[in-house]
């Protein structure tokens, strides 16, 4: 793929370096301009090119934004990221420290905003960049690397991220849309730079959902139900049970 880095810092630089490493073409842009990225850029050889931040997006059919959040201006023109798949591996810090408070939005649903029509999905955002340096393993099946978590509304471009994830030796895991998933993979969440594996982080999420329903209100166990059903087996479904059921 050719892929588009904005942000040239410790997640931009090193997803540069595992990105070409597993046969990806980067463009690679900063604040400061192609001049002061020249080392980098020569360091990963040819298929880095060092650019603006504009041109690394119109050149790239996927594009990392690994920027300071609240930074509008660090972010390409929104056009030229229409229709094209996003990585936001930003999160929401203030530059004085603390976060910034988005009442019921995420950090994720705000950059969409300002980039209509981009295919966003949110990954690479809970993953120290030291972790992301050191701790792929191609070498291991799937489910025992390190995970990391993606999230969005567009299922065909959440499957993108997660195959450009696997070729760089990690674990993709999918928490589900922007929305909900982008809540669970924000900084005070408990999956938030943790080193678990795919199969790890898993089940973790079952041991959650399994804690919820003993909290959840009599009126939501409908809907829970509904969700469920597909995957359980009621007594009186199968021939066998119903054998066994009392005549009533
Ligand atoms: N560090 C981590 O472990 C980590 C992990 C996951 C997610 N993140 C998130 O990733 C993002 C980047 O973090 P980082 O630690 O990589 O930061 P960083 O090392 O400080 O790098 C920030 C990069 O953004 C560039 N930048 C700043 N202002 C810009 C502008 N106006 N236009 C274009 N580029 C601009 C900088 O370029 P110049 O140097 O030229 O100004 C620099 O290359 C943040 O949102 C952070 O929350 C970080």
């Amino acid at each position: 793929m050719q892929i588009g880095i904005i942000g040239a810092g410790r997640i931009g630089a090193t997803a540069a370096r595992l990105f070409v490493t597993a046969g990806h073409q980067i463009a690679i842009s900063n604040s400061r301009g192609a001049e002061s990225l020249r080392t980098l850029v020569a360091g990963l050889g040819a298929a880095a090119l060092a650019a603006t931040v504009d041109d690394a997006a119109r050149l790239s059919e996927l594009v990392l934004l690994a920027v300071p959040w609240h930074l509008e201006n660090a972010l390409p023109q929104a056009p030229l990221l229409r229709n094209k798949i996003v990585i936001d591996a930003m999160n929401p810090y203030r530059p004085e420290g603390g976060f910034f408070e988005l009442g019921e939005s995420t950090s994720s649903e705000e950059i969409l905003r300002r980039m209509p029509g981009a295919r966003l999905v949110k990954a690479f955002n809970t993953i120290y960049y030291e972790h992301l340096a050191t701790r792929g393993r191609k070498d291991l099946p799937v489910e025992e690397r390190h995970a990391i978590y993606l999230a969005g509304d567009d299922v065909a471009a959440k499957q993108v991220v997660a195959g450009l994830i696997e070729t760089i030796g990690f674990a993709p895991v999918d928490t589900g849309s922007l929305r909900e998933g982008g809540r669970l993979q924000q900084p005070d969440s408990p999956i938030y730079n943790q080193t678990f594996t795919a199969r790890e982080a898993r089940a973790f999420f079952r041991n959650e959902l399994h804690k919820l329903t003993d909290v959840l209100p009599d009126g939501a166990l409908p809907l829970a139900l509904e969700a469920l059903a597909p995957f359980r087996e009621w007594p009186g479904k199968t021939a066998g049970a119903s054998k066994k059921a009392p005549n009533f």
